[in-house]
């Protein structure tokens, strides 16, 4: 008799974000009338810029054509994009990478998950709390976590770095060392960010003591203030230490087109168990090249326009849209008398709810008596019970909606 991978049973029964669609589509099938709005699951609503649409075009018709047609793509991706990554995302900005340390992939979200592969499973991983879903979770699988506590929410084997509104939200060192340390700046689901001289912090800890760092930078392009990092690798001794993602999913539009990449330096060097230094670029290469056939032409052709001046411009526009809707959000919120976080540097926005709710009571209320759709805070934590997350990708029109109506629920 086959047996099942037992970790997965350890797993919260769903996802959080298949949590709340489902709760969204339980209450519009009671609700038929009900005119829902989402400001759940950070998912765009703007479409993809002319620059990508027209290089879309273009790929689509080299296709069509014997001399132009491609097959599969490189494992690690076509030349052409990694160079314009290496070059426009770091080099043009003072940060020494090049087109071998980067590979490209269908998204952030599965580099996030599918990098605790290349790690030994008895490896002690850090995450900060609240916290993306997915690190942790694809730890679980791996059976890296240990045991459940169910009453605090907490894995046995897994280092929670409380992010509260004291330390601005920012993880402090913990006392215990882990192997890997998960950091995601500007913040998902908090929305902050962190300092220059706080992420030198965090690389020197991660020298000194043998550490990894995993730096999801997936919202970098939603910074607007000085002195906070868009790259860790703007951080002295980063290179040595740090593993990092970026994604065009929010920042082009792509969380249906699918592109992310994951940059692994040279320098970056783990230890086998005889303690010889290995590559993890080289690790990531054979993983790649062993699990996944490329992603496809035509998407890196979309890619590649994100780099133009015309791509520039046009995503740029985009992003302040969606700053803009970040704005309608936090000042809306703050006059309903909440206290807020978020939403300067980030398409996310931290709220604090009322005394005496539960997050996923406050869920409901929303959904019920405001038609709104959010992100209870005790989804990514124990840390964020009492807050509830929005996010700023819909609309303008759906999102000042979403407003006024908050505004009216809890202004009574
Ligand atoms: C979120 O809402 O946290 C993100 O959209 C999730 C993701 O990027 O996978």
């Amino acid at each position: 008799m086959f047996k099942v991978n037992q970790d997965y049973l350890k797993l919260p029964g769903s996802y959080l974000f298949s949590t709340v669609a489902r709760k969204q589509r339980e209450y519009q099938a009671a609700h038929p009338e009900a005119e829902i709005i989402k400001l759940s699951i950070g998912d765009v609503t703007q479409p993809l810029a002319p620059a990508i649409v027209e290089a879309l075009h273009g790929a689509v018709d080299e296709m069509a054509h014997a001399e132009t047609f491609h097959g599969y793509a490189p494992d690690l991706g076509y030349e052409f994009l990694r160079s314009a990554m290496a070059k426009n995302d770091y080099q043009a900005k003072g940060c020494d990478i090049n087109a071998d340390e980067i590979f490209i992939s269908d998204g952030a979200k599965e580099d996030c998950g599918n990098i605790q592969e290349i790690f030994s499973k008895d490896s002690k991983i850090a995450v900060c709390d609240p916290v993306y879903p997915v690190y942790v979770d694809t730890n679980v699988m791996a059976g890296r976590t240990g045991t459940y506590d169910a009453a605090t929410g907490t894995w046995s084997n897994v280092i929670y770095m409380p992010c509260t509104k004291e330390t601005n939200f920012a993880p402090e060192i913990p006392e215990e060392t882990p192997d890997i340390i998960y950091l995601c700046f500007p913040n998902n689901p908090t929305g902050s960010t962190i300092t220059k001289e706080l992420l030198q912090k965090w690389v020197d800890y991660a020298n000194k003591n043998g550490a990894v760092i995993i730096y999801d930078a997936a919202y970098e392009a939603f910074i607007t203030e000085e002195n906070i990092p868009h790259s860790i690798y703007e951080i002295d001794g980063a290179k040595e230490v740090a593993i990092e993602f970026k994604s065009y999913s929010k920042t082009a539009g792509f969380t249906g087109v699918r592109c992310g990449y994951v940059v692994i330096p040279e320098e970056l060097k783990g230890y086998t168990k005889n303690g010889e230094k290995i590559s993890l670029n080289k690790l990531w290469n054979r993983r790649t090249c062993t699990k996944f056939n490329g992603t496809p032409y035509i998407t890196q052709r979309a890619a590649q326009a994100i780099y133009t001046e015309e791509g520039q411009k046009q995503i740029r526009e985009n992003i302040n849209y969606y700053l803009e809707n970040a704005k309608i959000i936090r000042e809306g919120l703050e006059k309903a008398g909440f206290k807020v976080y978020g939403g300067v540097n980030s398409p996310y926005i931290w709220l604090k709810i009322p005394e005496g709710m539960t997050s996923w009571e406050f869920f409901d209320k929303l959904l019920d008596e405001a038609n709104v759709v959010g992100t209870p805070g005790s989804g990514f934590g124990p840390h964020g019970e009492g807050y509830f997350r929005l996010t700023a990708f819909n609309t303008k029109e759906n999102t000042v909606e979403a407003i006024e109506r908050i505004k009216n629920l809890f202004l009574q």
